[in-house]
């Protein structure tokens, strides 16, 4: 490598960014006995008459009694609880959720439960808002803005959210995913008015959640707070939320799978990781993983915690500034970060294995369903999958082959 690429490349990884952008607007309340009062924190948002969206399992959980009390002791008006999103978001859920909220006289939406939930409700918020379909709100910073579109977005309805997975942070961050199930396409939509106005971050909220899905959610979080801080866009702001998700991670996610109803500090230390590792900036182990749910159903965060040792000792083996990005991951670990770059990857890849499998995931891609002649298919997903440009070592075709290979 010439003398001036290597200058470009080390100025990237550890200098003075050209540029960045960093906003965390949603107001975050953290702490005990919080359900109890939605309705007072809420009030503060704008809401008046609340639909509640949620699904099933969670109504049935109880906890929705408690959000309606919550909400009503604080003053506000319940207009109607929305049950109805499956466990794989859908936008013609998404705009029913939109109508009904009219049908109630809603003003105001309060979100309660995992990603699908909280992204149903983003998208049925923005549609409640401005009219149209899913499908034409589709893109990044494409909501309706002052000034013939160049000035400041325009609010939408006031959302809160409260959170009953701690993995995927969608009730802190401004993008939401619905799947299109009849074109079988997924349907992204990011722009700032998406940031909820209030995030209520309350361990009662997680009580009933199943080890298995804290596990995988957690090791999503995990992936976010590794790619967040190693992929080329990463930030001096990004890596200050990241680091410290990753501490909370380390002291808290194994205690929260293994004895989650009675470990409340640890599910509440979750949460807050959680909000911390979001961020919209990763890399090759979320591009391998999205193909791995869209083509075999492999839940997200399990597939994550699979492809993430993998695509982790590919980053360190490309080069000393990245790998020394990920010494400071293994420094929080307390695995070995002083050797050569790829005893650096080796490290972290052998302790989040063995994380991973203390937990009872699988650690296998064939384990969760995916057969060895997907592999092509799962590359181009890979490939042609935005967070790949964001990845710190290339990935080509080659490559993928080998990771998926190696992840099977
Ligand atoms: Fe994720």
């Amino acid at each position: 490598m010439e003398a001036s690429t290597e200058a470009a490349e080390a100025q990237q990884w550890a200098g003075f960014k050209d540029f960045y952008q960093s906003t965390q607007p949603t107001r975050i309340i953290a702490g005990r006995d919080l359900i109890a009062s939605a309705g007072f924190e809420f009030m503060k948002e704008g809401a008046a008459r609340v639909l509640i969206v949620t699904d099933e399992v969670i109504r049935a959980t109880g906890l929705i009694d408690k959000v309606e009390a919550g909400l009503t002791d604080g003053g506000l008006e319940v207009g109607g609880v929305f049950d109805q999103v499956p466990q794989d978001s859908a936008t013609d859920v998404v705009e029913r959720c939109a109508e009904y909220a009219k049908e109630v006289g809603a003003d105001s939406f309060i979100a309660v439960g995992g990603g699908s939930v909280i992204d149903t409700a983003k998208a049925a918020v923005l549609i409640f808002t401005h009219g149209g379909t899913v499908r034409e709100h589709e893109g990044f910073y494409l909501m309706p803005r002052a000034g013939d579109g160049m000035g400041r977005p325009e609010d939408i309805a006031p959302l809160a959210v409260i959170p009953t997975t701690a993995g995927t942070g969608s009730e802190v961050s401004m993008a939401a995913v619905v799947k299109d199930h009849e074109e079988k396409v997924k349907v992204e939509i990011a722009d700032f008015p998406l940031f909820p106005r209030l995030a209520i971050l309350d361990p009662a909220s997680t009580r009933t959640l199943p080890p298995a899905i804290a596990a995988a959610t957690g090791m999503d979080a995990m992936t976010h707070a590794i790619e967040g801080h190693t992929c080329t866009d990463w930030s001096p702001h990004l890596s200050a939320n990241v680091l410290q998700a990753l501490r909370l991670l380390r002291d808290n996610l194994e205690r929260a799978v293994t004895d989650g109803p009675n470990d409340e500090e640890a599910r509440g230390n979750m949460l807050i990781a959680a909000a911390l590792a979001i961020n919209l900036n990763l890399g090759s182990v979320h591009a391998m993983s999205h193909p791995c749910g869209a083509h075999y159903g492999v839940p997200h965060g399990v597939a994550n915690s699979i492809n993430l040792p993998h695509v982790v000792r590919y980053n360190c083996a490309g080069g000393t500034p990245i790998a020394n990005r990920f010494r400071e991951v293994a420094d929080i670990f307390d695995v070995e970060s002083g050797g050569a770059d790829e005893a650096v990857g080796d490290a972290i890849a052998t302790h989040l294995t063995e994380l991973s499998g203390r937990m009872g995931l699988p650690t296998r891609l064939s384990e969760a369903g995916v057969p060895e002649e997907g592999i092509p298919t799962l590359v181009d997903g890979a490939l042609g999958d935005g967070t790949t440009l964001l990845n710190p070592r290339e990935v080509s075709e080659e490559a993928y082959t080998e990771l998926y290979r190696a992840a099977l």
